[in-house]
């Protein structure tokens, strides 16, 4: 009689527990077609959610992994917070910061961030205060925007776009001074829904989260709730239209619970 009970304790502790904090670090290669000088090694990090549910130190213990995989560029595609204050600001920003030190490192906002979305949850009506944890952390934040760096002798354009469910996604702007000129582009992006608002413009890469990959995977079955419209692109690498979509399981997540769906630290090697 005593064995239900126990095995389903059993799988509440492993699945609250256990899972959560058990990184796995992913490698998957993007062929892109450009002419790269070498391949890039680009870290996506996603949903880091600091909180009550999710301390520094594990996020800590994240970044020193990434770092190990010896990325040329990190990029992270939003939600570092979810909706409490339970963690050190300043604690947070040195954690950033041994990213940002090493490596480039260059991130977009969540609906967790701050905007439309946080406000109905009772957090944020802006990302300014997240924005400016992150800056100072040494992450450069592209919001609606763009950048060209150089990897390895590799010119890159790097576009971050506003978080769809915020209603902050403008991807005129984003890509208003992006040149199609044989550069590879990567956009950061939070939610894959809002792809199709970038559409055909030129892009040859999109780095998303927000799903966590649905934190819970049921065998047979597949993840019970997932927050996207295109389920499509909720998880792992996906074409689209002659181009990429990686969308990460994320290092955080919320209410704390993971079955099969492991916290991802992805390294693509962009070629
Ligand atoms: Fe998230």
């Amino acid at each position: 009689m005593l064995g239900l009970p126990t095995a389903a304790l059993s799988a509440f502790g492993y699945a609250r527990f256990i899972e959560p904090r058990w990184l796995e670090e992913t490698r998957k290669t993007v062929v892109t077609g450009r002419n790269l000088r070498r391949p890039l090694r680009v870290a996506h990090l996603s949903d880091l959610h600091a909180s009550g549910l999710i301390p520094i130190s594990f996020l800590e213990e994240a970044f020193r992994r990434t770092l190990a995989m010896q990325p040329d560029l990190i990029c992270i595609t939003g939600d570092f917070v979810t909706t409490d204050n339970d963690f050190d600001p300043a604690k947070y920003e040195a954690a950033l910061q041994m990213l940002s030190a090493k490596v480039p490192t260059f991130a977009v906002m969540g609906n967790h961030d701050g905007g439309e979305w946080a406000a109905r949850s009772g957090w944020f009506s802006t990302n300014q205060y997240i924005r400016g944890l992150v800056g100072r952390g040494g992450v450069r934040v592209l919001h609606n925007d763009a950048a060209k760096i150089e990897i390895a002798g590799t010119p890159l354009w790097l576009v971050g776009v506003g978080d769809w469910w915020s209603d902050e996604l403008r991807a005129g702007p984003a890509f208003a001074n992006v040149l199609n000129d044989g550069a590879p582009v990567i956009v950061m992006n939070h939610n894959p829904d809002g792809k199709d608002d970038c559409g055909l413009r030129p892009w040859d890469l999109m780095l998303c989260g927000h799903t966590h990959g649905g934190q819970v995977m049921l065998p047979f079955y597949g993840p019970p709730i997932v927050p996207v419209i295109d389920t499509r692109y909720a998880v792992g690498l996906n074409a689209y239209q002659n181009r990429w979509i990686h969308t990460t399981r994320g290092v955080g997540n919320i209410v704390g619970i993971r079955v099969n769906c492991r916290p991802e630290l992805s390294l693509l090697i962009v070629t």
